[in-house]
């Protein structure tokens, strides 16, 4: 009996206290939290916007260096007209089929579709051929349908098919066993066809323009054919210049003599230089990098266009390598023990 009354004494004190705190909850000055609130949001909104605005200022063209041409070019006829998508479909215009970029290897092609996915902000899927490949004939066939229905269903969409030579190669240089390559041939030509109309953008990119089969290349199909160079002294220099400000530098380093020293180097083989430059940097102690450490790393990294003999003249002599004691092709060691 005890207990019972000991249960109904808590009970009424629980009470009590759930009433005392709906006084207190009413009490309170709901006003001021909601302005409160309503700051705490804006607040988060405002942060949340800043980091999307320094996450976008590394992504899209801005990390294109060079080439100001063909992002002008590319402004004009592809990201105008899919910003505009909705004036196009009014006017009865349809957005551009396809884009197809060729040049030297290692010039940017893969890295600035990338970007102009980014830029656009649009759905991107990417057809490899090497993941298209199949022993079965149709396989193929249906894998590139899948990718251009995926791409039609997410519509807007781009769709990038890099090194598009192996997708579609020349069918005069074919013997009849590759019978089976024309389907895949046909099956791409059909959806490349109708594209723009279902708001999917193809994007090919080469190396070999050459090799691609005839047919791709009629109008109408990759009407927009654009040549990515390999990369002039001012990329050259700006490209060194981009990236060598992303990591701790000395201020003295001179940008146009590292320009100069690299004519027949690609955008890629720059990449690796001061990635090597880097790693030397950091191998030998030192703070920050430095000019003759980056042209050293120029002296023992060969110049992948000079060597294939693309675009780019070939170029008979060694670059210079002024002002940098030990490094003029002499072994690496050498030339780093006097660094
Ligand atoms: N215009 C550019 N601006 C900045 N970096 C570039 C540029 N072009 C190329 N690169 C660098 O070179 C690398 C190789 O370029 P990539 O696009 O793969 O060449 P390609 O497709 O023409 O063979 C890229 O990953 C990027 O780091
Ligand atoms: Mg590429």
């Amino acid at each position: 009996m005890k207990l019972w009354q000991e249960i109904q004494y808590l009970w009424n004190d629980v009470l009590a206290f759930l009433e005392d705190l709906w006084d207190s909850f009413l009490l309170l000055p709901w006003d001021k939290f909601f302005w409160i609130g309503a700051l705490c949001a804006l607040i988060i909104w405002g942060i949340k916007r800043l980091k999307e605005k320094r996450a976008y200022r590394h992504m899209g063209f801005s990390q294109v260096v060079g080439l100001a041409e063909v992002k002008e070019q590319l402004y004009h006829e592809v990201l105008f007209p899919f910003y505009h998508a909705k004036d196009y479909k009014k006017f009865n215009l349809s957005l551009p089929n396809g884009v197809l970029l060729y040049g030297p290897p290692g010039c940017g092609k893969t890295f600035l579709v990338e970007r102009l996915a980014e830029e656009l902000g649009m759905n991107y899927t990417k057809l490899d051929h090497s993941e298209l490949a199949s022993p079965y004939i149709h396989e193929t066939v249906e894998k590139i349908a899948k990718v251009f229905n995926w791409a039609g269903q997410h519509a807007p969409c781009l769709v990038f098919i890099d090194e598009i030579e192996s997708l579609v190669p020349s069918r005069q240089d074919m013997s009849g066993s590759g019978s089976y390559k024309h389907e895949e041939i046909n099956e791409f030509l059909l959806r490349l066809d109708n594209a723009g109309t279902k708001g999917i953008l193809v994007i090919g990119a080469t190396n070999h323009l050459d090799l691609i089969d005839q047919a791709v290349m009629r109008s109408g199909r990759f009407d927009l054919k654009i040549h990515i160079p390999a990369p002039d002294i001012e990329s050259r220099t700006a490209l060194f210049q981009f990236e060598v400000q992303k990591i701790p530098h000395e201020k003295d380093i001179d940008f146009l003599t590292l320009g100069e020293i690299t004519e027949g180097y690609s955008c890629a083989d720059i990449s690796n230089i001061i990635k090597t430059a880097a790693r030397m940097t950091v191998a030998h102690g030192l703070k920050k990098i430095n000019q003759q450490i980056l042209q050293v790393a120029i002296s023992s990294t060969p110049s992948s266009l000079k060597k294939e003999g693309n675009d780019q003249p070939v170029i008979s002599n060694p670059p210079p390598s002024s002002g940098n004691e030990g490094g003029d092709g002499d072994d690496l060691e050498t030339a780093l023990s006097n660094l």
